[in-house]
């Protein structure tokens, strides 16, 4: 957790230009006692002061209102259809007998013909062999490109942006043999495709490489009508908006795919990706599971509880992520309109799964269950269940209905276990809705 602090505050002296000692140590509290745990903004009551009290007006009157105020204070308006316009989908290659014969391979290379200067998306989907009908489907963002998802040696190596890493899987910023399958250990291929599951995912870079000038090679400065802007404005999308438009792009293609049910998607995403798949899921319905993993601050963890890292730590060291507003929140978490539970509440009527880990207490794991737990008003309006208990279960017991939660041992990672979670969850509740 000390090592994700540090890596921070090296991006801050980066993107400011300063050397690491100009920048004041920040204070992060661990004690409980020290939380703040202020009160939190009513979920259930409309900006004109009306109590909501039916789904309907959830639907029609408060979910509106939240989905604007976190487009204005947190991550930004996603442009609308009109302002990036055809979608060019090419298939780039299949490969029938792919993880040894247990899934089908396509790669599919995503285009905005109309804006070159984005240099597109290339999407991975494993679809399982064994199958009685379409597959339902994990869709997910890595952090190191589709040839780190997997170890099949003839998946292109991505040739985008990547973060420098000690081990030689990138060097001068790009991808190299050795990044091949480093990201396997969070994408158990084998035990989805055994499990029925088709998996699609992209790289998080190819919609915007992940530092502070990301942007001016990604989709945000190619579709911004002037193509070189200099200045974000409050209310404009950040680089979770853009990773989050990607999801959505992922779920086009799988909805057009023949081989997959695509009434029975779930996106996922781990710690910033996490913040992403939340995001996701509340601005796209066809998302009919959530799943954050270890998402945290600007993700499932309540921004008012002064806990690990703060909103001021994150728009210091990540201001690209969010829209220019959230910035202003630093240290004063009780002025912003919205909280992260409202977030959690845009998923209703859908499911969601919120998932912490005991040693990434720079995540705040009560703070991301009790996200969960004060969106249950939403999902009840819906007939349906929380997690059943209002107390944070201890390490390794899964809890939840229509929100699903566990905390297990070990750090800040996504491991095959909370996988096996995330499977069972999904097939239960989309056995339900069947
Ligand atoms: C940093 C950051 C977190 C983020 C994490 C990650 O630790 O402070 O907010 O979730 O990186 O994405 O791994």
């Amino acid at each position: 957790m000390m090592k994700r602090m540090i890596s921070g505050c090296w991006l801050v002296a980066v993107a400011c230009g300063m050397a690491y000692a100009a920048e004041p140590e920040p204070v992060v509290n661990y004690d409980e006692s020290k939380a703040g745990n202020l009160p939190l903004p009513e979920l259930l009551k409309t900006s004109a002061g009306q109590t909501v009290e039916t789904a309907d007006a959830w639907i029609k009157i408060r979910r509106p209102e939240i989905v604007a105020m976190f487009e204005r204070h947190v991550y930004g308006k996603t442009p609308p259809p009109e302002a990036w316009g055809k979608v060019e989908w090419k298939i780039a290659g299949i490969k029938r007998d792919a993880l040894g014969g247990l899934a089908t391979r396509k790669l599919v290379h995503v285009s905005l013909p109309g804006h070159p200067a984005w240099q597109g998306m290339d999407v991975m989907l494993y679809v399982p062999n064994k199958r009685t009908g379409p597959a339902p489907c994990f869709a997910g963002l890595s952090f190191n490109g589709n040839h780190a998802v997997s170890d099949e040696p003839d998946i292109p190596l991505s040739a985008r942006w990547m973060r420098e890493d000690k081990t030689g899987g990138a060097e001068g910023n790009r991808a190299t043999e050795l990044s091949r399958g480093k990201e396997l250990g969070r994408w158990p291929l084998k035990m989805l495709m055994e499990r029925g599951f088709a998996v699609a995912t992209a790289y998080c870079g190819d919609l915007e490489p992940d530092h502070a000038d990301g942007w001016k090679t990604g989709l945000r400065a190619a579709l911004s009508p002037d193509g070189a802007k200099t200045v974000w404005c409050d209310g404009e999308w950040g680089a979770i908006g853009a990773w989050a438009w990607g999801l959505s792009r992922i779920a086009d293609c799988l909805e057009s795919d023949p081989d997959i049910d695509s009434k029975h998607l779930a996106v996922i995403g781990h710690s910033r990706l996490g913040k992403t798949a939340l995001w996701a899921g509340a601005c796209d319905p066809r998302f009919s599971l959530v799943v954050s993993n270890e998402s945290g601050e600007g993700g499932a963890a309540l921004m008012r509880r002064d806990i690990g890292e703060t909103t001021a730590i994150i728009t210091k060291a990540f201001p690209h992520w969010f829209t220019p507003t959230y910035a202003r929140y630093a240290g004063k978490a009780a002025d912003c309109p919205v909280d992260q539970h409202m977030l959690v509440a845009l998923i209703a009527p859908r499911s969601i799964y919120i998932a912490s880990a005991v040693d990434d207490r720079w995540a705040d794991p009560k703070g991301e269950f009790l996200a969960g737990l004060d969106a249950e008003p939403v999902f009840a309006l819906f007939g349906m269940k929380g997690y059943g208990t209002t107390t944070q279960p201890p390490p390794g017991k899964p809890v939840g209905d229509a929100i699903g939660y566990h905390i297990r041992e070990g750090k800040h990672d996504l491991t095959e276990y909370d996988w096996q979670q995330y499977a069972e969850f999904a097939k239960r509740r989309f056995g339900e809705e069947k």
